[in-house]
């Protein structure tokens, strides 16, 4: 079966789902705005509850004014490698949805849908030579008063999103842990026919 970074898949699986994952050795690279927007392209086609494409990403390219701002939205023991990434990601969902009716109503797979966007655009970054690293370790007050977000929304998460840089170049207590994770056997979560409780 497929063997990547030292992940085995125990069933026959694209390559790409081994060769994406989170690192934090980033080489402090810039990207263009234009390659950036490509991998928002992949998240723009993913499927969501009655094509409702509740996501929302604010995104900060390094070296423009906006990055330190975003960057600053992290907690701080994010900050310490995203701080080299090449972009910056904030992904919000919209929580609710207006109805024929011209209700606003709560859109029950907001953060569902958000999802299948946020993986999208890491296949996608992975697939362009970049990394994307997910952060739920973020200050979402801050984030909802930085960015000027309104009700109805939702800060999810940040992503920073850079090319791969040694991890000696890495704060020495997070070398040890720069390294592609495993992952629980496919027996633990997939279950026939009937839930079984862990
Ligand atoms: C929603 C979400 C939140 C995460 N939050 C953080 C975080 O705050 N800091 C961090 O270093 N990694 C964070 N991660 C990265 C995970 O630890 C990582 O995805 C997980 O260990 C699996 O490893 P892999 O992505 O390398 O396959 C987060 C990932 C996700 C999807």
């Amino acid at each position: 079966m497929t063997e990547i970074n030292h992940r085995r898949a125990d069933h026959p699986i694209h390559s790409i789902f081994l060769e994406r994952w989170s690192p934090r050795a980033f080489t402090g690279d810039e990207i263009s705005e234009k390659d950036l927007l490509a991998l928002f392209e992949a998240a723009r086609w993913a499927p969501s509850a009655s094509n409702n494409q509740p996501w929302r990403f604010v995104y900060a390219r390094r070296g423009t004014e906006h990055f330190a701002s975003l960057l600053e939205i992290l907690d701080e023991g994010n900050q310490r490698w995203a701080k080299k990434a090449s972009a910056i990601v904030i992904i919000l969902s919209k929580t609710h949805r207006l109805t024929s009716t011209g209700e606003m109503r709560p859109a029950y797979t907001h953060a569902f849908d958000t999802g299948a966007a946020w993986f999208a655009l890491a296949l996608q970054t992975r697939l362009a030579g970049f990394y994307a690293h997910a952060m739920a370790g973020i200050d979402r007050d801050k984030a909802m008063r930085v960015l000027g977000v309104p009700e109805h929304y939702r800060v999810e998460a940040a992503v920073a999103i850079g090319k791969l840089a040694d991890p000696s170049t890495l704060p020495e207590d997070l070398r040890e842990r720069e390294k592609p994770s495993q992952r629980k056997p496919l027996g633990d979560f997939v279950f026939e026919g009937r839930f079984k409780a862990d």
